[in-house]
């Protein structure tokens, strides 16, 4: 079993983003994770689509836009054009996701959708046929270096018999708090968004190696 490792910028040196991209993709990850954060739906603000779009030549890696906005609607087309392979929206934010779902894969994108800690599974469970993604948050969304709520791994693992006994290809990403010790209770998880671990670490290229293959 070998996860898909996805640093989240949120976490990096903001000065040489770019070098910092660069260093990811040589160092083996798999995603790059984009904390997109408005000050409305959570109180942080980060980066938008000129950040994304100024880096996207830099990197062939998948750019993982993770909204935490709370008009998610009005950032599809922004961050489909600055070069975000994937769009992951709050189903907080956004009641009947559906519809965003719809447009979002109309862009030629990978949908995903994201649940708070405090947002029950089975709020999710009617649209896993239409998306390509779930984020399940492992921490309150809006800041890194958080620690790992246990009790979200639950969710993990009626998701994925959800998706088994549905036959589809969701894939299942986890976010927050996580490193080789909080990944293993989330195994049937297949993307591991990772922030202080990794870049905290010293060494990028060893850091999302124990991460991938920490169970
Ligand atoms: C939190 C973000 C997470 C966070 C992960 O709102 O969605 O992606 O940056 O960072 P760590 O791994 O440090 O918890
Ligand atoms: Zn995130």
């Amino acid at each position: 079993m070998e996860f898909l490792i996805a640093p989240s910028l949120l976490a990096s040196d903001f000065s040489k983003l770019g070098e910092e991209v660069k260093a990811l993709e040589k160092a083996g990850a798999d995603w790059i994770h984009w904390d997109i954060m408005d000050s409305h739906f959570v109180s942080n603000l980060t980066f938008g689509p000129p950040a994304l779009k100024a880096l996207r030549p830099l990197s062939s890696l998948i750019f993982d836009a993770h909204l935490m906005v709370e008009k998610p609607e009005n950032l599809l087309l922004p961050f489909a054009e600055a070069g975000a392979d994937s769009i992951t929206f709050h189903l907080e934010a956004c009641p009947n996701p559906l519809d965003l779902i719809k447009k979002i894969k109309a862009l030629n994108l990978k949908a995903g959708l994201s649940l708070k800690p405090n947002t029950p599974i089975d709020k999710a469970l009617p649209f896993l046929e239409s998306l390509d993604l779930i984020l399940i948050m492992t921490v309150e969304p809006g800041e890194g270096g958080q620690t790992f709520l246990t009790e979200q791994a639950e969710k993990v693992k009626i998701l994925k018999n959800k998706i088994n006994s549905l036959n589809v290809s969701t894939l299942i990403e986890v976010d927050g708090g996580i490193n080789p010790e909080t990944a293993k209770k989330v195994p049937q998880a297949d993307v591991l968004v990772s922030g202080n671990y990794i870049f905290k670490s010293g060494n990028y290229t060893t850091s999302i190696s124990q991460l991938r293959h920490c169970v």
